[in-house]
C-alpha cells in the first residue's frame, strides 16, 4: 500500500450525499459533506439523534455506499472499487468499533481478536504475538482466555479496541465507544484513543454525545440538518 505524500490527508471525503429511500418517503440524511483527517489526527463527530452521524460512519466503514460524492483513503478512491474489494480493503485498512462492543459471546478473548486476523489473511505464525501485543496495550493480558459473555461493561469495551486495532488499520471508527460506560472508564478508553493516534499510523474517527471526548480531539464537528460542521 502506498503511503499519501506530506500534502495529501490520509482521508478524504468530497461532495458527499446521502438520501434513504423508502416505500413512503425520500429522506435526505447527508448534503454535501466535506472532510479531511490527516494519520494521528482524532475527530469527533456529534450531533442530535437521526442527524446521520451513524450513517457517515457506515460510508467511512464502506459498509454503505452514498448517495453521491467521493471518498479518497490512502490515496485510493474507494467508491471506485468493486463491493469485494471494498470490502477486502476494509479487512486490512478500517478498523470498526460498533456501539454496545458487539463480539462472539460464546468465543474468549483471543479468539475474538484473531477472527480480524484470519479475515485479513495474516499468517497464521504471526498471530499470536500480535494479538498478545494488543492486549498489552489494553492490559487485559491476564482476561485472554476469558469467555466475552463474562467480561465488564470497560473490559469489553477495550477488547473491541483492541479488535479494532489488530490489524493496523489506517484508521480507526467508533460508534459511541464510551456511551455505555462511567466516567473513569470512558476517560481511561480516551487514553487508549490517544495513544494509538499518536504512536500509530492510524486516524480515529468517533461518534459522541459527550461533549467532554470531543473537547480531547482534534477536529470536533457537529452534524446539523445534513451538514457537516466545525466547532472549533
Ligand atoms: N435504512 C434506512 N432507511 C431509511 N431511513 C434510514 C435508514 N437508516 C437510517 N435512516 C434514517 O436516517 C437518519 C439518520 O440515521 P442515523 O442512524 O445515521 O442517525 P444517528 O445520528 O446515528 O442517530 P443516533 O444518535 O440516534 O444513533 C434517521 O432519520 C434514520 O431514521
Ligand atoms: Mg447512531
Amino acid at each position: 500500500m502506498s503511503r499519501p505524500n506530506e500534502t495529501e490527508p490520509l482521508l478524504r471525503l468530497k461532495g458527499i450525499s446521502k438520501s434513504y429511500q423508502t416505500t413512503e418517503e425520500h429522506v435526505s440524511v447527508l448534503q454535501k459533506i466535506d472532510l479531511s483527517v490527516s494519520t494521528n489526527e482524532m475527530v469527533a463527530i456529534m450531533g442530535p439523534s437521526g442527524s446521520g452521524k451513524s450513517t457517515l460512519l457506515f460510508i467511512l466503514g464502506l459498509f454503505l455506499s452514498p448517495s453521491a460524492g467521493e471518498y479518497i483513503i490512502n490515496g485510493e478512491n474507494v467508491l471506485k472499487l468493486t463491493r469485494s474489494r471494498q470490502a477486502e480493503f476494509r479487512r486490512k485498512r478500517i478498523g470498526f468499533i460498533f456501539q454496545g462492543a458487539d463480539m462472539f459471546e460464546h468465543s474468549t478473548v483471543y479468539e475474538n481478536i484473531e477472527y480480524p486476523l484470519i479475515y485479513a489473511k495474516s499468517k497464521p505464525s504471526s498471530r499470536a504475538q500480535r494479538i498478545h501485543q494488543v492486549l498489552e496495550q489494553v492490559k487485559l493480558t491476564h482476561r485472554m482466555h476469558h469467555s466475552s459473555n463474562k467480561l465488564s461493561g470497560g473490559e469489553r469495551q477495550r477488547v473491541a479496541i483492541a479488535r479494532a486495532m489488530v490489524n493496523q488499520p489506517a484508521v480507526i471508527l467508533a460508534d459511541e465507544p464510551t456511551g455505555q460506560l462511567d466516567l473513569d472508564n470512558s476517560q481511561q478508553i480516551m487514553k487508549y484513543f490517544r495513544s494509538i493516534a499518536s504512536t500509530t499510523d492510524t486516524a480515529m474517527i468517533i461518534v459522541t454525545h459527550d461533549q467532554n471526548i470531543a473537547k480531547e480531539c482534534d477536529q470536533a464537528l457537529h452534524i446539523e440538518n445534513g451538514q457537516l460542521l466545525s466547532e472549533k
